[in-house]
Order: structure tokens, then sequence, then C-alpha cells
């Protein structure tokens, strides 16, 4: 995000001047929020309720959530008198909030047809109206204390902009038509062209954030790590490294597998990527495209943790650990770090030395999550504008691969 004296206006109101840190933050704001919208505006009524898993949201619900983030954490504790547009929304609306109140049930979030999208449309302009009051009204001492609380409700809501896109393409994949979120979508294409691995020598490196723009919790605090000599593929692995992975019978050899891999690979039947279809003997892939043909020279997405590794096992590399893949960014020693798939890492989920959650229901953001998780690092085809650093740590379960995920592959010399 923009610090707040950066953004250039939108608005120019009677009270507000460009160099106002309040316009820029209703600039941020407004944009923010348009961008949700913007991803929204092709999906049909239909689309946006259907949870086609426990882990998937509908689209309505995400619309929904990032708007009750402003009320619960900005509104209703700061602006005397204001009135929740529904009093119901709070218990439909509320992700994982323990500290803010009772919450409906995850896996049910398809099951609530109403209110509407045209309600939830509504919500979203009542609340925008409320942040635009609110915003333009705070006097500097409230502004620097509140900025902070306003920009993690936008890059919160960013980060759910990026799951409206996962979370279609796997009701889309659920669905036998193979329906296009958008008819002209193509993946974006790898900057790099050095098949090349670069070596970092051994010594004492600084990872974690450690500037004045944003960032989350977990990415602090900032600190040293050892590396040991390592060598990192400036590349990421493509698909047509992935096939020969495939030809070479890597989804039917237990020995390249983590046991709870193989259970996972048994379970679900895997032998190809996520959304990987075998049309008439030729692999295709669900994108937010429809199906399309695989592209050996694209990189390989939809991958789990456990397919990651077992891949790197079958090639007789690693997955490098998040301090390797931050030290190698930070350098820029690596291509396509950003914006074509998060890339796994060894590294389980962890809180950095010296890390605290902050008090009240905003620490439940990250902290809690902090078990059973693998990070990846960089950022995906579907990442936001503006929403990508060298620090971010994204994580989730080994087993998933609705996001889009990939690998690049490293070793120890
Ligand atoms: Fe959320």
């Amino acid at each position: 995000m923009p610090s707040a004296t950066t953004s250039a206006p939108l608005r120019q109101g009677p009270h507000l001047i460009p160099s106002d840190p309040r316009t820029a933050w209703l600039d941020a704001y407004r944009r923010v929020r348009s961008e949700t919208e913007r991803r929204a505006a092709p999906l049909a009524a239909e689309d946006q309720v259907i949870q086609s898993m426990p882990d998937a949201s509908p689209t309505k619900w995400h619309r929904a959530h990032t708007t009750w983030f402003f009320e619960q954490f900005l509104l209703t504790p700061n602006v005397a008198g204001y009135r929740p547009f529904d009093d119901r929304f709070a218990f439909l609306f509320n992700s994982y909030y323990v500290q803010a109140g009772p919450r409906h049930e995850r896996f049910k979030r398809g099951l609530v047809t109403r209110p509407t999208t045209t309600e939830v449309a509504a919500y979203r302009a009542h609340v925008d109206a409320a942040m635009e009051d609110f915003i333009g009204g705070l006097d500097d001492e409230k502004l620097r204390a509140l900025a902070p609380v306003i920009e993690i409700g936008l890059n919160h809501e960013q980060q759910h902009q990026e799951l409206i896109l996962t979370d279609i393409l796997h009701a889309f994949g659920c669905n036998p038509t193979s329906p296009a979120y958008d008819d002209a979508w193509e993946m974006p294409k790898p900057a790099g062209a050095r098949a090349e691995t670069v070596s970092i020598p051994s010594g004492i490196r600084r990872i974690g954030h450690d500037d004045d723009g944003f960032s989350f919790d977990n990415e602090s605090p900032a600190h040293d790590v050892l590396l040991q000599p390592v060598r990192i593929d400036r590349q990421l692995v493509t698909n047509a490294q992935w096939l020969a992975f495939m030809d070479d019978g890597g989804y039917r050899t237990p020995p390249l597998w983590l046991s709870e891999g193989w259970a996972t690979v048994e379970a679900d039947s895997w032998e190809a990527p996520g959304y990987w279809r075998n049309v008439d003997g030729a692999w295709h892939q669900m994108s937010l495209g429809g199906l399309r043909p695989v592209d050996p020279a694209a990189p390989v997405c939809h991958v789990s943790y456990y397919e990651a590794d077992a891949f790197a096992r079958w090639a007789g590399r690693h997955l490098p650990t998040e301090a390797e893949w931050e030290v190698a960014a930070r350098a820029r020693l690596i291509d396509d770090a950003y914006g074509i798939v998060w890339q796994w890492t060894r590294s389980a989920y962890s809180p950095y030395p010296g890390y605290r959650a902050v008090e009240g229901a905003l620490g439940e953001y990250n902290g809690k999550f902090m078990i059973n998780q693998m990070v990846l690092r960089g950022s995906s085809l579907a990442t936001p504008e503006g929403h990508t650093r060298v620090t971010y740590r994204n994580f989730f379960h080994p087993p998933s691969r609705w996001q889009f995920t990939g690998l690049r592959l490293s070793d120890y010399p």
C-alpha cells in the first residue's frame, strides 16, 4: 500500500486538498474497494453464491466479509452513533475472529443464499459511504492512531481479492462445462530466460520486514539467519519438467513422497497437478480462461507442498528455505519471483524470533495459524497490484493446491 502521503487523490472535495493524508487514504480506500468489485463483476449471482469446498468461500461472502472488517474494526468502535447495516451480518461475515463474537460455520457459507448479492452490494455501499465520512473527518491525531487499521483493512481486502479468483476457479473446475472466468485470460509469461543456478555463499544474513512500508505482523521482527552455501534456480519449474516427472512414474513411486503426501496421492487418486485433465491423450488444465492445453513452457501451477517436495526429491534437489528464497530475491538473483505462482518453501510457518501477536481480535490475524502449514514466497498472477513484498509470508496446508502455487528448486553444493 502507498504511504499516507504519496498517493495521488482521486477526488478533491471542498475540505480536502491533494497533499492531505486523508485524501491519500480515501484514494487508496476507493482503489482497493473498486478492485474487489471489478473482480466480481464478470460473475453472475449464481456464481457468487456457490461454495465448492470448505476451504473456498463464495464471492458474495468475500465481498461482504471484507466490508464487515471495516465495520467491525473501524466504524463501530470509532464512529459515535454508527449503526451497522444489518445486525445479523456480523454473525454471517465474521470469519475466524473469536474475540469479535460468534460466527457462522465456515463450511456452510455456500448455504447462505440470503442476503442476496444485491443486498451485499447495498451493504458495501453503506459501509463505503460511512468510511468516506469517517476518513475524511479524522483529525490528525486520530488519523495517526487509526491509519494502521485502515491499512490492514485494505491489505486484508486485497488478500480476499486473490481468493475471489482462486475460489471461483475451483467452483468452475467442478463444472463439467469448464466455464471461463475471462475468455481472454492468459497465463503470464515467465520473464526469465536464463536456465541457471545461482550460488549464495554461507554467511549471516538479515531477513524480515525492515522498512517504513506496510507489512503484516508475521514478517517481523527482522532478524539474522545463518545460511549454508546454497544454489538456487533462477527459473520456476515448468510444465515440461513436470511432465517428465509424471512420465517417470512420479505419482506412482512411494519412495519419492513424504508419508502424508503418499497417503494423499492414494486417497485423492492424484496423477497430475490440480485441475489437469487428460482429454483424448493430451493434458489440459482448467484455468481462469477455461480448459486449455497444458503449455510445456509455462511454470507449473496448482501443485501442493507434497507434490513440490516429491518433485524436488525426484530431481535430486530441494525446495529452498524461506530465508534462502528471501536472500536470493533481495539480491535479485532469481527470475519470476513475483506475479506468476507462489513458490513453496521447505520452511514451516512459525513465528520469527521475538514475534508477538498484537492484543485484541486483530491479533488473531496471523499468529494463531502458525502451526501445520508451510510458507510460500513471492506472489501470483492473482495477487493484486501493490500487494507484493520481498518479506511477504504466505502459508497454506501441505495438501492445498487450489491456489496459484508452484516452485523453484535449490540444492547444497
Ligand atoms: Fe478475512
